[in-house]
């Protein structure tokens, strides 16, 4: 027979475990090691940059051989990862990022290089040294100005912007052999170009940007390029078709995992959020609310379901507050600004036709939830104002599921809408056309 004392000793950790147990059943207390925070519409970094590990492991893993094209729809986190990159190199690289976005000629390419070599101290005196056209826009920087620089630069290499091009980029590759260079919204800049010098200007640029990708004198140079909207149609568009980038491996960016996902959702309840303990059932809310846990989308969930909390002066996170929050705030007029690129990239993507013809083929998937490739087909015959192109549906639908609107299902050969807060967001404020 156990002493009264001992059995007390037995039963108590006994009673802990069970207790322990069935807690990490409904509740999870979060020890975070990471803490993010809200970044919402802004890159991720440092802290708040969430996982991709993988993703970026294996970019860097692929740059050893070749330069790479980041794929992902809207707001999946591509210029994260390349911000990422661009801050912690690896393999002997350094590295040097540029936005493309808002410039129009492929002079601004040049320009954009050389600025932002010569404004990083390891490469500035290579460049410096070299040409004298160079030195003559860099002349006197101090007093006049980085942007009059830029304006100088640009009036000397508008002439033979191909060869003084290469002419910086080999003087760097003297002094500094590996280079990787991260150009954002690279297809931005290439439908630029051909909206202002029509799609001639646009190829050339794509063929000597093809060129210096394999030149034999810069061989360790490598570029690593995305941007917000499809490479694909753009390259039909201006009449090269994919030969021009057919050197790039092209690396695809999904959503997170749904572990990811919850642990992120997890991490930024209790870190921003100050919850001690998250439910499970309510991550599993914000989870399924979401759909494919994309990080932009659990942190406009996540953050309105915080300031509703704060608002009511609740100090628990339900699953009904968080439904209530998704339709009453996400999906508010409030929030309009988080979805509305998607609406408005229709129309300054695809010419007018094409644009009122693709807002409808959304809004069929998102009023249908999943619809037949045959059904959307005829719809798009009887939309269509000019003779209807079986290749040009095709290169649409393409592109609507590489912006993320709609995802394709080969076993039952259906679209259905890529994530339940876009569908929801579609159909409560563009469910307005007629049949
Ligand atoms: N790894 C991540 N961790 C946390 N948040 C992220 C992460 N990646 C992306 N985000 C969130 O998603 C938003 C969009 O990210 P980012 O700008 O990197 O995407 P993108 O794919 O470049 O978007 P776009 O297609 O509009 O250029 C960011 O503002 C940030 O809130
Ligand atoms: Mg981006």
């Amino acid at each position: 027979m156990q002493e009264p004392e001992r059995r007390v000793l037995t039963i108590y950790p006994i009673c802990y475990i069970i207790i322990s147990l069935y807690n990490c059943k409904i509740m999870t207390e979060v020890r975070a090691v990471q803490n993010p925070g809200f970044v919402i519409g802004n890159i991720a970094k440092g802290d708040d940059m969430w996982d991709r590990k993988a993703e970026i492991d294996h970019i860097w893993k692929s740059l050893e051989k070749t330069s790479v094209f980041l794929k992902a729809p809207r707001r999946f986190g591509k210029t994260s990862i390349m911000f990422n990159l661009f801050e912690n190199p690896r393999l002997g690289y350094e590295t040097v990022f540029f936005d493309a976005e808002g410039r129009n000629d492929p002079e601004d390419f040049v320009v954009a290089l050389a600025v932002d070599l010569i404004s990083n101290s390891k490469f500035k005196k290579a460049v410096i040294s070299t040409k004298k056209w160079f030195k003559e826009a860099f002349q006197r920087i101090e007093e006049i100005g980085l942007a009059t620089a830029r304006l100088k630069l640009k009036d000397h290499v508008r002439q033979g912007w191909q060869d003084k091009g290469f002419e910086i980029l080999s003087c760097v590759a003297e002094s500094h052999k590996k280079i990787l260079f991260i150009i954002d919204e690279l297809p931005t800049l290439i439908q630029n170009i051909a909206t202002k010098h029509e799609n001639h200007a646009a190829c050339e640029f794509l063929n000597w940007f093809r060129q210096i990708r394999q030149h034999p004198k810069l061989p360790e140079f490598r570029w690593l390029v995305g941007g917000s909207i499809g490479i694909e149609y753009i390259l039909e568009k201006v009449g090269t078709g994919p030969r021009t980038i057919n050197d790039f491996e092209i690396i695809n960016i999904g959503a997170f995992s749904g572990e990811e996902g919850r642990g992120y959702v997890k991490a930024l309840l209790v870190g921003d959020g100050g919850i001690k303990r998250v439910s499970n059932v309510a991550i599993e809310k914000i989870m399924e609310l979401v759909g494919p846990p994309v990080p932009y989308f659990i942190q406009i969930l996540a953050s309105e379901s915080l300031k509703a909390m704060e608002r009511l002066r609740r100090t628990t996170l339900t699953p009904e507050a968080i439904e209530e929050v998704f339709h009453g705030q996400v999906l508010g007029p409030a929030s309009k600004t988080y979805f509305m690129h998607y609406y408005q990239r229709l129309k300054e993507y695809y010419t007018p036709g094409l644009a009122r013809i693709a807002h409808r083929l959304v809004l069929e998937v998102a009023r249908c939830k999943r619809k037949g490739k045959q059904d959307l087909w005829r719809l798009f015959k009887a939309h269509s104002t000019e003779k209807p192109d079986e290749s040009a549906f095709n290169s649409l639908m393409t592109d609507l599921e590489n912006d993320f609107y709609i995802i394709y299902n080969y076993a039952d050969k259906t679209y259905g809408f890529s994530t339940n807060i876009l569908r929801a967001w579609w159909l409560r404020y563009h469910d307005v056309e007629v049949v």
